[in-house]
């Protein structure tokens, strides 16, 4: 078990070669170096293959106690609707941007199995040592409420595989809230796996260990190779049952259930204001588009006539250069649909995503994508073809003359 560990850092090490080691901690219950004391300051200094933190690691500014930890959903639940049916009842929903959901908890003994220090510390502002908790294997899996945290599901649409999907929405992810670091910076956390909500359609709402561990790994590794992505905070496992059939072979095995805690300065994404604008909802497209380019724009005057215009144009040049440096390290998503584009152009949504190993343009890395939709050297004009969905979508809320440009 330990060398599956140890490979699992070198995966991650040898993904980034200047990543150093400590960001991330792989830890083993039975393992005593499992939640190894590297985390204070006059540790790591001891240590000689820890680097020091790059904010200047303050461990006594750092929260000990979870229950110091506060969440707040206030602004999003100010600003936006959200769904009058209350209930993890799968439905069509309509007139607003999120419905409340509350997570299901992961059954059985649970462990935490990964944590990124770097997020834990560096974006959360707590001491790595409070992931030891019991507290934190609860929170951090869904079975309890951080202090200030309304759970909710988004609703959005999207083009899958070219083609419009209706709703989709977070089937099995949770918004818990947004988090004000000290650095002044606001995070959203997201659990993911955390159980079924009105958009789980006929999904069980759960992610299995593989999928979940592939995707801590990577988008940390994303993001220490220099690449916008969300991150990740912490990987809960569990004996809890989740079936699946990995090759579509109609071979259906049980797996075990995780949650990743994820971050992301926002998780709207081109599907977000698809589906206001496929569903007539004009009013509703222009509040979240609003809310949007206020909290995430800074630089467009609100006041502005061609705001619109220039929030499509400012993703438009993000997007193209969030794909350019996917393209430089040789990371094929998999998934572009629609609503896996982040409005932020940040990489999310982290599934059978895969690294070129040699220069290959129709490198696949979905086994089942058999038209090379999605192939490495697709991305950009998949890039381009959401991107025009986005303009498509915004249409109704330009003028005729702005139609044209
Ligand atoms: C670390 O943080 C504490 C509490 O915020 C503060 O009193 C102390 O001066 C800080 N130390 C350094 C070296 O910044
Ligand atoms: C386009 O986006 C890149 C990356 O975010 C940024 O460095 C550049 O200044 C942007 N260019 C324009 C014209 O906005
Ligand atoms: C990406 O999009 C598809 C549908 O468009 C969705 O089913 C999937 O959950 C999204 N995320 C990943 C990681 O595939
Ligand atoms: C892989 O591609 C196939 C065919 O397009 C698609 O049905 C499937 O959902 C994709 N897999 C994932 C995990 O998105």
């Amino acid at each position: 078990m330990w060398s599956t560990c140890t490979a699992l850092v070198f995966a991650l090490v040898a993904a980034s070669s200047f990543t150093p080691a400590y960001v991330l901690e792989l830890c083993q219950n039975i393992s005593p170096e499992c939640h190894s004391d590297h985390n204070t300051a006059s540790n790591s200094q001891s240590s000689s293959h820890t680097v020091k933190s790059k904010w200047t690691l303050n461990a006594s500014s750092l929260m000990h106690d979870l229950n110091q930890f506060r969440v707040s959903c206030k602004k999003l639940l100010e600003a936006l609707p959200i769904d009058k049916d209350d209930g993890n009842f799968v439905r069509t929903v309509k007139n607003c941007i999120f419905s409340k959901s509350i997570p299901t908890p992961l059954k059985g003994p649970l462990r935490l199995t990964a944590a990124s220090k770097d997020v834990i510390e560096g974006i959360l502002d707590l001491d790595a040592s409070v992931t030891r908790s019991g507290d934190f294997l609860h929170y951090a899996s869904g079975g309890r409420l951080l202090p200030g945290s309304v759970p909710l599901a988004h609703r959005y649409g999207g083009h899958q595989f070219g083609y419009w999907a209706g709703q989709l929405g977070d089937g099995r992810a949770h918004f818990l809230g947004q988090y004000s670091n000290k650095k002044g910076e606001v995070w959203e956390l997201q659990l993911k796996g955390s159980g079924k909500t009105p958009y789980s359609r006929s999904g069980d709402g759960r992610a299995v260990i593989r999928s979940s561990v592939r995707e801590f790994l990577c988008s940390e590794a994303m993001h220490f190779l220099g690449v916008p992505t969300s991150r990740a905070a912490s990987l809960i496992v569990s004996e809890e049952p989740v079936l699946r059939d990995q090759f579509y072979s109609g071979n259906v095995k049980a797996e075990r259930g995780a949650v990743v805690l994820r971050l992301a300065k926002s998780w709207f994404r081109i599907g977000s204001l698809e589906i206001l604008s496929q569903s007539g909802e004009i009013n509703l497209l222009r509040k979240l588009l609003n809310f949007v380019i206020d909290e995430h724009f800074p630089f467009i005057n609100p006041d502005n006539p061609e705001k619109y215009l220039v929030f499509f144009s400012t993703v438009v040049n993000e997007t193209a250069h969030l794909i350019a440096q996917w393209m430089s390290v040789g990371f094929a998503h998999g998934v572009c649909n629609t609503d896996n584009f982040s409005l932020l152009s940040i990489t999310i949504d982290y599934g059978p995503f895969g690294f070129m190993e040699s220069y290959n343009p129709n490198f696949i890395p979905n086994t089942s994508d058999d038209e090379g939709r999605y192939s490495i050297g697709a991305q950009a004009n998949v890039g381009l073809f959401n991107l025009e969905k986005l303009s498509v979508a915004l249409i109704p809320v330009l003028t005729q003359t702005q139609q044209k440009q």
